[in-house]
């Protein structure tokens, strides 16, 4: 997944694209490159490695005048991260160029038609085809000619175009991949995501698929796919622009897990009223919520780690048979959807690739549909059935964190609301369940501020090449979360087993002072799995237990002890993860690593 820009208006072009791109970075940051176009000529810079290459290359952008560019900032998907396979790509008589986000997916076949017409590659990707292809449709209109493009393409894509003789103009077209359009005082801009213009401004347009939009310095027009202008209204931003800053923290992670009380009483306030629960986004009645027969989950990463443990709440609380797939999966293994099913897609972004094609198809075979979604006017959130909003604020760090806590919370409410309708819970129960809710924004603090004493703990693992996490029930789901946050920012191998399945193998691979973190928080499998924890123990491990409050005698157990204050016990994921994800972040910031932005990630994956 990739970050575009592109600006058009009275200052200085470069600057304003590389300050957008910098916004975008958390997006794809293997490479990076800006084109700007100036009296009928368009000079182009790229270079592999982070942004901050580009930066220098240009002076900040100062030895690159025009006012009107595209930028690019890269995570390779075709062709190796290089100078050559960096965006923007230009046509051979450097009269067109573009960037792009997403991927062609019958770029051979176009390649191999336009080298026959005598057309020269000079790159590995895919996106240069869309350079050459503009070039042969183009006979100077540049509208006829992205439609054409758009004809022959098969794939996702969001691109930003410069055309020559068009000097004063940025154009722009999606399809599947994210593009918004800024309302700018200066100018007008295209990006990828809301960060990139929230400095110039808080007036945008979503585009949808297969819609193209020609901006100059004062006006933005929008057109459909047959060319004909079309009218859009634009939607008001009411992030504070520090939201998408670091605020004084080191690591946007750490900012957003020092967020997750806000973010989780931001999503659960709204939706708490007169002493129940009232979704009323949720666009079901109590006879639609009593007919459902099935529930299906979908997602990707964490998001899924949070369905997993939806499906334990949702079973015993609701009484409703729960299925969970990663998304990739669900879209290919033809899933039986019969009446009166209900798919819930969970994505953060809402642009994640394999989670909006598992939404189509889910509505293409017939089930009600509702997203899970962080990012408002995202793709998920446009296309599902009805959307019910994660109330986190922008999340930039890579690897998840309040995102991930406002998940659980939405899916809490959700099951709550379904099984007050279906009568399998007592108000009493009910009531509970909320004072619980109501107590978790300060049960995490009180977590985070523990620290430093995860800290300490963490530096005496920078070394492990291999680290377990297991549990059983919900544990089990918390486990997977907690080895796939140390997974990917510290690139320590880590694995996720349900404690029961150990014996059955993996248990081979414990050696002398093996990490094992135990999630130990489903009271009713305590003993169960204190006794997977001896059996690691015996074998040479040093087990880590994450465990409730009161459960002294695990002690005797385990080589060290995390304790989480008393909640509801379908609500422990919230607290046994703040635990998981700083030792998690503090391996990663002892190791030198990356902690935003973890080498071969990136923060939406909008390719399949
Ligand atoms: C989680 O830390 C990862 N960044 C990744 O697994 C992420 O959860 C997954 O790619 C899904 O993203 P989404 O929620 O935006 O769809």
């Amino acid at each position: 997944m990739c970050g575009i820009v592109g600006y058009v208006g009275t200052e200085q072009a470069a600057p304003i694209l590389l300050d957008g791109l910098a916004k975008l970075e958390y997006r794809g940051y293997d490479s990076a490159g800006i084109a700007v176009s100036e009296d009928g000529k368009i000079s182009m810079k790229k270079a592999r490695g982070r942004l901050k290459v580009l930066d220098e290359l240009t002076h900040g952008g100062q030895t690159m005048s025009g006012c009107a560019g595209i930028g690019h900032t890269r995570w390779a998907t075709h062709g190796e991260p290089s100078d050559v396979n960096a965006h923007p790509h230009i046509n051979q008589d450097e009269s067109i160029v573009v960037v792009h986000n997403g991927i062609i997916e019958n770029y051979q076949k176009l390649k191999k038609n336009l080298e026959k017409r005598g057309y020269e590659f000079v790159s590995q990707t895919d996106t240069e085809v869309l350079a050459h292809l503009l070039d042969y449709y183009y006979h100077g209109d540049p509208i006829e000619a992205i439609t054409k493009v758009m004809h022959r393409v098969e794939g996702s894509y969001a691109l930003g175009i410069l055309f020559k003789d068009h000097p004063e103009k940025v154009y722009a077209v999606r399809k599947d991949s994210p593009l918004i359009v800024g309302k700018g005082q200066s100018g007008n801009l295209i990006a990828s995501d809301v960060p990139a213009v929230l400095k110039y401004t808080r007036e945008v347009f979503f585009i949808q698929n297969e819609e193209i939009v020609c901006l100059d310095r004062e006006e933005i027009h929008f057109y459909n796919v047959d060319g004909e202008e079309i009218e859009k209204e634009s939607s008001k931003i009411e992030w504070d622009v520090n939201a998408a800053e670091k605020g004084g923290y080191e690591h946007f992670m750490l900012k957003e897990m020092y967020e997750q009380p806000k973010a989780v009483r931001d999503t659960f306030s709204p939706r708490i009223k007169n002493g129940t629960v009232e979704i009323e986004e949720l666009g079901m009645g109590a006879e639609e919520i009593k007919e459902i027969k099935r529930i299906f989950i979908v997602a990707c990463g964490s998001a899924y780690h949070t369905g997993v443990t939806a499906k334990y709440i949702f079973e015993e609380m609701a009484k409703i048979p729960v299925e969970v797939d990663m998304a990739s999966e669900f879209r290919y293994r033809d899933p039986l959807i019969e009446e009166h099913s209900l798919v819930i897609i969970i994505s953060q972004s809402g642009e994640t690739a394999d989670s909006l094609a598992a939404l189509r198809e889910a509505k293409a075979r017939g089930a009600k549909t509702l997203g899970i979604v962080n990012v408002v006017g995202s793709s998920i959130a446009r296309e599902a059935d009805n959307v019910m909003y994660t109330w986190a604020g922008p999340e930039i760090a890579v690897a998840t964190t309040k995102a991930y806590s406002t998940q659980l919370i939405a899916l809490y409410l959700l099951s709550m609301h379904f099984s007050k309708v279906r009568g399998t819970i007592t108000e009493e129960e009910l009531t509970e369940m909320i004072m619980d809710l109501n107590r978790l924004p300060e049960q995490i603090e009180m977590l985070l501020n523990n620290k430093e004493r995860i800290q300490r703990f963490a530096n005496r693992y920078l070394a492990a090449e291999n680290v377990f996490f297991i549990g059983r029930g919900i544990d089990y789901a918390i486990s997977m979360e907690a080895s796939l946050k140390l997974k990917e920012i510290s690139y320590i191998n880590s694995v996720a087993y349900a404690a029961g399945e150990l014996k059955h193998g993996t248990i081979s691979l414990i050696e002398e002072g093996t990490l094992v973190g135990a999630v130990v928080t489903q009271q009713h499998l305590y003993k169960k799995t204190v006794s997977n924890i001896e059996e690691v123990r015996t074998r040479g491990a040093f087990v880590l237990a994450v465990t409730n409050e009161g459960n002294t005698d695990i002690e005797k157990s385990a080589d060290y002890v995390i304790y989480i204050p008393p909640t509801n016990k379908y609500f422990t994921n919230s607290l046994a993860i703040i635990p998981l994800q700083l030792f998690s972040y503090y391996v990663s910031v002892g190791k030198g690593c990356d902690v935003d932005k973890p080498r071969n990630l990136a923060k939406s994956v909008t390719v399949e």
